[in-house]
């Protein structure tokens, strides 16, 4: 398959001209990457079973992972869902925005987006490229992170253009993502009360003063064999270099204590702060530089670090365990999966 590649600018002229090809395109039954502000997402007509399925053969998604549905207005969702009185404070107060609710969705809905569930995640994004996209189309637009299943999900074009070029018919080209972890997922119980699926960057602190919240198990602990979480992709390895992954609970001091002792029987890396960098120079061992000492900035650049860590021909590479506040509790949830729950306790 050959994918045009083409680029958002400051010509809005051209902007319209690639919207509108790309509505096209996702129309007639195509596949279109496009930026969002969390993650590039790979793009089909929602209500057409058959573009839909395409999807899961691009990716290599297991088709019992439901995707979610991209609108540009709000006013559209009860179009394609049964909406109630938490998702209307809830889409006041965080739509447009990284925020996906899962609600009982309307017959029009096939089951090849739903994994056969009866309800529809739905999901209108901050991205105005994104919004353009949806409006050109005329359709909602079902889409699940544009990354080959298993790897981190794509932040920036680079990615995208790896993973997806001859797998989409177009790749939009947004340059980076802001956020760059996937969409907080809350499934709306039939009480009103809500269930956080998937952490993100609508923070459980936002959320909690909307309404109670619950957390699913799959965030934090690790699913026992026959154990099902609500958000079918929760259960699925994800963002997991080929390199060993280990959290190390401790304080940098002590994470640098720990290598120092470990450097002579196996060659480590470690991911810190730039302000950190400095500290692990009397190491021979590999330092990245998740950026800025904050939460949001280690959300930014994470996904792109994992698919770095595979290129330095480490053992294993180190990560500090992260604060669990904020945006902080998805980064935190994300380097589980990418760890494959491994936290050692220093
Ligand atoms: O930020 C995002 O949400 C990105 C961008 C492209 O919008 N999309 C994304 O999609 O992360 P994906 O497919 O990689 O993750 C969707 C998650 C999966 O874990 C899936 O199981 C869950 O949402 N999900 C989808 N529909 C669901 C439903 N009806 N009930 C429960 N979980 C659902
Ligand atoms: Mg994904």
């Amino acid at each position: 398959m050959e994918t045009v590649i083409k680029k958002i600018t400051a010509d809005k002229n051209e902007n319209a001209r690639i919207f509108s090809l790309g509505g096209e395109i996702i129309k007639r039954g195509g596949l279109v990457v496009f930026p969002t502000e969390t993650v590039y997402g790979l793009g089909a007509n929602a209500l057409d079973s058959g573009a839909a399925a395409k999807i899961y053969a691009a990716k290599g998604r297991p088709s019992d992972n439901p995707l979610i549905i991209h609108l540009s207005r709000v006013e559209d969702v009860e179009k394609y869902a049964y909406t109630n009185d938490t998702f209307n404070r809830l889409a006041a107060a965080f739509m447009p925005g990284p925020l996906t609710v899962v609600l009982e969705k309307r017959s029009c809905i096939p089951d090849t987006v739903t994994g056969g569930l009866d309800t529809v995640a739905v999901r209108i994004p901050g991205d105005e490229s994104a919004r353009a996209l949806i409006e050109a189309a005329g359709v909602p637009i079902a889409a699940p992170s544009a990354n080959i299943s298993g790897r981190p999900s794509p932040t920036c074009a680079a990615h995208v253009i790896e993973d997806m070029t001859g797998r989409a018919d177009m790749i939009v080209d947004g340059g980076d993502c802001d956020i760059g972890v996937e969409s907080t997922i809350v499934k709306i119980s039939p009480d009103g009360s809500m269930i956080l699926l998937r952490p993100g960057g609508v923070t459980l602190e936002m959320l909690t003063a909307i309404g109670d919240v619950t957390l699913d198990k799959a965030i934090t602990g690790k699913l026992s064999g026959g154990e099902r979480p609500e958000a079918p992709g929760m259960k699925y390895r994800h963002y997991a270099p080929n390199t060993r992954v280990v959290m190390l609970d401790g304080q940098v001091s002590e994470i640098h204590d720990y290598l120092k002792q470990n450097s002579q029987r196996e060659k480590a890396g470690v991911l810190v702060f730039s302000d950190e960098v400095p500290l692990f120079s009397d190491l021979d061992v590999t330092v990245i530089s998740l950026g800025e000492h904050t939460a949001e900035a280690e959300a930014h650049s994470l996904f792109a670090k994992l698919r770095e860590v595979d290129s330095y021909g480490c053992d294993v590479f180190y990560v500090k365990v992260p604060e669990r506040t904020g945006i902080g509790l998805a980064v935190y949830n994300r380097m589980l999966k990418a760890a494959g729950h491994e936290i050692i306790k220093l």
